[in-house]
């Protein structure tokens, strides 16, 4: 599965580190940067995975900022993505079964790296559970 992920500086680690666990867990990451732990705008960066997702490119995102605030809003500005700001597991479970989220947004500042790595891994193993579901992600298409 290929997947992107992002950050900006607050972020910068944990994305080096969950872009390392996973690619060993077999999944292609597709790195949309920083390239460095440099000062940067986290909605540059969000951008660039969501023009990747609008390309095709990949499939789901992770993107990180020190919250998970920020990227989770800048990401949704865009109207293929359904971005989820999670802090627990159940919240990345969740954010795919009920909402089909195709987005985790993670805050490197508030979350531990195995915590992170159980949340990604959660997200991207999880469906969508359509169903009641599927009207209501609908909807969201139709709020542009
Ligand atoms: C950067 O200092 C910080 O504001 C940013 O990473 C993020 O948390 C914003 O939502």
């Amino acid at each position: 599965m290929k997947i992107g992920i992002g950050s900006d500086h607050a972020g910068y680690d944990l994305k080096e580190f969950l872009k390392e666990e996973l690619k060993k867990d077999g999944y292609e990451v597709k790195d949309y940067g920083p390239e460095a732990k440099k000062s940067v705008d986290y909605p540059d960066f969000a951008e660039k995975l969501a023009r990747g997702m609008q390309k095709k490119e990949i499939l789901f995102g992770i993107l990180i900022c020190g919250t998970g605030i920020g990227m989770s809003i800048a990401a949704n500005r865009y109207g293929w993505i359904r971005a989820a700001r999670a802090c627990t597991i159940q919240d990345a479970i969740l954010a795919r079964e009920h909402n089909n989220a195709n987005v985790l947004a993670l805050g490197g500042r508030l979350t531990a790296n195995e915590l992170a790595l159980q949340m990604a891994k959660a997200f991207l193993s999880t469906p969508f559970l359509k169903g009641r579901h599927t009207k209501r992600v609908n909807r969201l298409s139709r709020m542009l």
